[in-house]
Order: structure tokens, then C-alpha cells, then sequence
């Protein structure tokens, strides 16, 4: 096969590998943000139901992004514009407003994933290129 081509083809590889870290990390970040929002907001909270649901919530978001460090091997900080906006609104317009707003936002996030997986499939078949060609040199 012609160098030119393969090298061509290795960087696309680099940069798709790249940008799907990119959205792993935006990801990662998401999840310790909802980690610590839904955390502020089960220690405000006084009803003891709503308190535990939000905690159980809170420990969620925290084993999701320990799901995705394992794949960027590094910790990422939270989004503090996000969770001060998410609080406040909680705050002023109710607890139940601020995380019907914040799971709309999760939807959006949805999509990210589903790219996610489309450049996953991508990166397989980069993968399987590499192998095959060092099998054949
Ligand atoms: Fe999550």
C-alpha cells in the first residue's frame, strides 16, 4: 500500500481518536457537575424522601464519571458556572423547576453519546487497518 496514503490515513485516525476523547471528557465533566449539584441539593433539601432520592442521584453521577475516567485516565473538574446556575435557579424557582430544566440538558447530552458511538465504530475499523497492516509488514 502506498505510504502516502497510510500516513494519510494514520493522522485521520490520531484525529478521530482525538476528538472522541474530546467528547469523553465533556462527558466526564458533565457527570461530576450533576455529582455535585444534585449533592448541594440533597444536603439543602429538609424532607428526608427527597434528600435520600437526591443523594442516590448524586452517587449516580459520581460512578458515571468514574466510568469515563477509566477511559481518560484523568480526573476533570466540575463546571462551576453550570452547577452555580443549576442552584441558583433550584433556589429561586423551585427544586422540582431546576432539575426538569437539568434533565432537558441531559437529553442534549444524548446526542454526544450517540456520536460518541458512531466515531467508536470509525476508530474499530482504524484499528483493524493498523493491525492488518502490521501483520502484513
Ligand atoms: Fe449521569
Amino acid at each position: 500500500m502506498d505510504i502516502l496514503l497510510n500516513y494519510k490515513r494514520h493522522n485521520n485516525c490520531m484525529a478521530l481518536s482525538e476528538s472522541v476523547r474530546r467528547v469523553v471528557s465533556d462527558a466526564q465533566r458533565g457527570e461530576i457537575t450533576e455529582h455535585f449539584i444534585y449533592k448541594k441539593l440533597s444536603s439543602a433539601v429538609k424532607e428526608p424522601s427527597n434528600k435520600s432520592v437526591l443523594k442516590r442521584i448524586s452517587d449516580d453521577e459520581l460512578r458515571h464519571y468514574n466510568t469515563w475516567k477509566k477511559y481518560t485516565q484523568e480526573d476533570v473538574n466540575p463546571d462551576k458556572l453550570k452547577l452555580w446556575k443549576y442552584l441558583l435557579i433550584s433556589r429561586v424557582l423551585g427544586l422540582t423547576f431546576g432539575i426538569k430544566l437539568m434533565e432537558a440538558g441531559e437529553k442534549k447530552a444524548q446526542l454526544n453519546y450517540d456520536e460518541l458511538s458512531k466515531s467508536n465504530l470509525k476508530l474499530e475499523s482504524c484499528r483493524k487497518m493498523s493491525s492488518s497492516m502490521s501483520a502484513s509488514s
